[in-house]
């Protein structure tokens, strides 16, 4: 079902701060910026030899990013698989008795098709798919 990873997510109060530790001591280029309105985000996404880094800014206290910082402080918030085929995968999933945030495929950056699974059925961890481009 899996067939790679495309990015981890980071959670930062400032993009600005966090891009003068990624971009500035590490060196990293950011190759895409982009705000999603649905999650209240301002995403820059930095690559590294295939797999990305996600920083995810808040709009607000209120939105699912907000609320983690406030919880937990920055630091790493999800990992994100790719799928060939979402609705399949979550099919699958949801046959399997698996929790999940997203019972249905919502929008993501670049226009792709994501879905997250529940942190309580990752061990822990919060899991993104998203879906593979079609070419
Ligand atoms: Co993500």
């Amino acid at each position: 079902m899996i067939v790679g990873i495309d990015h981890l997510g980071v959670a930062v109060e400032s993009l600005e701060t966090a891009l003068r530790f990624w971009q500035g001591a590490l060196g990293m280029t950011p190759e895409h910026t982009e705000a999603v309105g649905e999650q209240g985000v301002g995403t820059v996404l930095l690559p590294a030899n295939g797999v990305r880094i996600e920083l995810l800014e808040p709009t607000g206290p209120d939105t699912p990013v907000g609320k983690f910082l406030a919880r937990r402080g920055p630091g790493l918030h999800h990992v994100c698989l790719l799928v060939d085929d979402l609705d399949a995968a979550l099919r699958t999933l949801t046959a399997s008795g698996l929790r999940l945030i997203d019972e249905v495929p919502r929008p993501g950056v670049e226009g792709s098709r994501i879905a997250f699974l529940h942190p309580a059925a990752g061990a822990g961890v919060l899991v993104e798919l998203k879906e593979t481009v079609r070419r």
